[in-house]
């Protein structure tokens, strides 16, 4: 046998064992196979159950797939274990939760996934409708606190790409007690002036990243709660809204603390405030340490680079009491751009556990045409490059 002949024979039987052991064909569940309307009107939530239910107990690799249209859905939880690998939601339409905030604002979350894994949400807008709640809470009215739109609790290894959430009724993602997110392409669109809508939030939760997103809302672009590791949040448009948080932390005595956490490459356009740690004025086991806030653009931001220690709303049950949340390591390089009130630097740190290691590394926060001024209560660390305002470590 000739020599090249032999090497296109093995080349060929290399591919049909690879189809045969490793590609495994996947299924395919259509939710209006199950019954699902595309008419915005027809209640679809059971037919997006059954399809879940069809694909999470196949042994094959499944995919939902929602057609072009608009399909009303009433609170619905997608709950694992999945017999197979993992199961891709592969979304063209829009998904409406009900105009009636009283059907799911009392239920906490409209689309839940809870004890999944390898789960994969590609495409489609969720439309949660909140409107009409936020002009209730915003009246003093009697309303229900109102429903997140999309949570993961207790899940690994979870991809959400290209999906984009409009008008939730509450935060607009939630990722709980999680592994291995990668969100990448989110867009959330609420109002600058809608009521808790929270773009991401975040928390007990590791190995989390946020990439190549936009999130304009009236409340935090990202919020970190505690128990957050090694998050990663790159090239994130944000604005309006209330700025990328880690916090309120420190509400309880015991808290697990907030570490490793990658803030890159983001612009900040008109929020409230840029890269802000805020923790309750109140005893506390936790903490936050090892951020990195790096190539940040603030446009015309109200509080660019803030630690607030002393949140106490209402001043109810914290005041004269001190923050027991140790924040440390804290490095923000090559941050620029303008400020929307003089203080574009302020430090408000804890009076028994002082900020530590704070480094400034080229940062650059101009007010107009007067000077931006920088303030510090109990906070250590060093500054580097060109500093304005002139650093007050
Ligand atoms: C910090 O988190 C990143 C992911 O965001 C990870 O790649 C890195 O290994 C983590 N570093 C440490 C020291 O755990």
């Amino acid at each position: 046998m000739n020599y090249n002949f032999m090497l296109v024979l093995l080349a060929f039987l290399v591919v049909v064992l690879q189809y045969s052991v490793v590609a495994q064909p996947s299924a395919t569940f259509n939710v209006q196979s199950f019954g699902a309307k595309p008419d915005g009107r027809t209640d679809s939530t059971k037919a997006f159950l059954s399809a879940w239910g069809a694909a999470c107990g196949s042994m094959r690799p499944s995919t939902i797939y929602v057609p072009p249209g608009r399909y009303l859905l009433r609170d619905a939880r997608f709950t694992g274990q999945c017999k197979n690998k993992g199961v891709t939601f592969r979304i063209d339409g829009t998904l409406v939760a009900p105009a009636d905030y009283w059907v799911i604002g009392n239920i906490g979350n409209w689309l839940h996934f809870e004890y999944v894994s390898n789960v994969n949400i590609q495409g489609g807008i969720l439309d949660g409708q909140g409107t009409a709640l936020w002009d209730c809470k915003r009246a003093g009215k009697r309303c229900p606190s109102g429903a997140t739109t999309l949570r993961f609790s207790n899940s690994n290894n979870i991809m959400i790409r290209g999906v984009s959430s409009v008008n939730s009724q509450m935060f607009h993602i939630v990722i709980n007690g999680c592994n291995n997110v990668k969100m990448s392409g989110v867009n959330v669109q609420a109002s600058g002036n809608s009521p808790n809508t929270d773009g991401i939030h975040v928390q007990m939760s590791s190995s989390v990243t946020i990439l190549n997103s936009k999130i304009s809302t009236g409340d935090d672009c990202v919020s970190i709660g505690a128990g957050t590791s090694n998050l990663w949040i790159e090239n994130v448009l944000c604005g309006p809204g209330h700025g990328i948080s880690i916090g309120s932390l420190g509400k309880d005595l015991h808290e697990p603390g907030v570490q490793n956490v990658t803030v890159k490459t983001v612009t900040f356009t008109g929020t409230q405030n840029g890269a802000r740690i805020k923790s309750w004025g109140r005893p506390s086991s936790g903490f936050v340490r090892n951020v990195l806030y790096q190539h940040i653009t603030m446009v015309d931001v109200h509080n660019p680079i803030v630690i607030d220690q002393n949140y106490c709303p209402g001043h109810k049950n914290c005041p004269g009491q001190d923050s027991g949340v140790k924040i440390s390591d804290i490095s923000y390089e090559d941050i620029h751009g303008s400020s929307a009130t003089k203080v574009a630097v302020q430090f408000d740190c804890s009076k028994n556990y002082p900020c530590s290691r704070i480094k400034l590394d080229n940062v650059k926060l101009t007010y107009g045409d007067q000077p931006s001024t920088a303030s510090c209560d109990n906070a250590g660390g060093t500054a580097s490059g060109v500093i304005v305002p002139a650093s007050c470590l």
